[in-house]
């Protein structure tokens, strides 16, 4: 692990109205570092993970981003292309409706194709071999390169969509719920291969989930919101072994129904 922080987010604040999104949300997230952010429904969680990826921009605070170049920026004093010139090279953002994430009606070769290109490989046949190759990685059978990804499964499709995120070398990767639409048995299988994936390439992801289970598979730390408000945060086995808030306490004994 590099001795900087990758991401460093100071009093976080979004406002609908006068509706609270998330407030005062402040924390580090390190290289190689997988951050879940867990509660139920409602308590900022989307919001929370717009915001840090640029989706959303938020009423007040700051996120410094450690550049590939060693320095850092604020995210919210980019313009828009540096920005989107990011997402396309530095981030991946993996949507819980793989829908949401992939072009359905383009193969799954160009899914995956088509980040490369957008980062300027031009070379059809090296583009297509790395579209292979990735797709073996996320176990999805090669001849099936040339179907459209609405020819796919749910757990095929989430798959393809991590393929297209990984594919260009992030140092950063965001999902929200990426198992939440899937059957268990399917579940537990994409969690294996995001464990791995992410371990392999050192990556470092903010991961949103109501699934506990999902923060302990996957997460090195955890924040559990409320309301808008982080409420308690530190090492995942901390945090689920030996909750301190009484609301952690609840969620962890699964009193409440996320
Ligand atoms: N676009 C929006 N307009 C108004 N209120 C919103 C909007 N999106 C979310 N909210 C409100 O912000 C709060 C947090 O929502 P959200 O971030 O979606 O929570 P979660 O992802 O944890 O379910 C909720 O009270 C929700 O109703
Ligand atoms: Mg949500």
């Amino acid at each position: 692990m590099s001795d900087m922080p990758l991401l460093k987010v100071r009093d976080l604040s979004k406002f609908y109205g006068k509706r609270i999104g998330c407030a005062n949300v402040a924390f580090e997230l390190w290289p190689g570092e997988v951050l879940a952010i867990v509660g139920e429904s409602g308590s900022g969680k989307t919001t929370l993970l717009n915001c840090l990826s640029t989706r959303l921009m938020p009423t007040t605070g700051s996120v410094e981003y450690h550049m590939r170049d060693g320095g850092y920026r604020d995210l919210y004093h980019m313009s828009e292309a540096e920005r989107r010139f990011l997402m396309r090279t530095d981030w991946g953002f993996v949507h819980q409706n793989p829908a949401d994430g992939l072009r359905m009606t383009v193969s799954a070769g160009a899914n995956v194709g088509e980040r490369l290109m957008a980062i300027g490989d031009r070379h059809y046949g090296n583009i297509r071999r790395t579209a292979s190759d990735w797709l073996e990685r996320v176990e999805i059978s090669t001849d099936r390169i040339d179907d459209q990804p609405r020819a796919f499964s749910g757990g095929m499709r989430q798959r393809l969509q991590i393929a297209r995120n990984l594919v260009t070398g992030p140092r950063l990767v965001f999902m929200d719920e990426p198992t939440g639409g899937l059957d268990v048995s399917v579940q537990a299988r994409l969690l294996d291969l995001v464990r791995g994936l992410v371990n392999d390439l050192g990556l470092s992801a903010i991961v949103v989930t109501h699934d506990l289970a999902v923060a302990r598979l996957l997460s090195h730390r955890m924040m559990v919101m409320k309301d808008g408000h982080v409420i308690e945060q530190g090492l995942t086995d901390r945090v689920l072994d030996d909750p301190r808030e009484p609301y952690t306490q609840l969620l962890v004994s699964s009193i409440l129904q996320v």
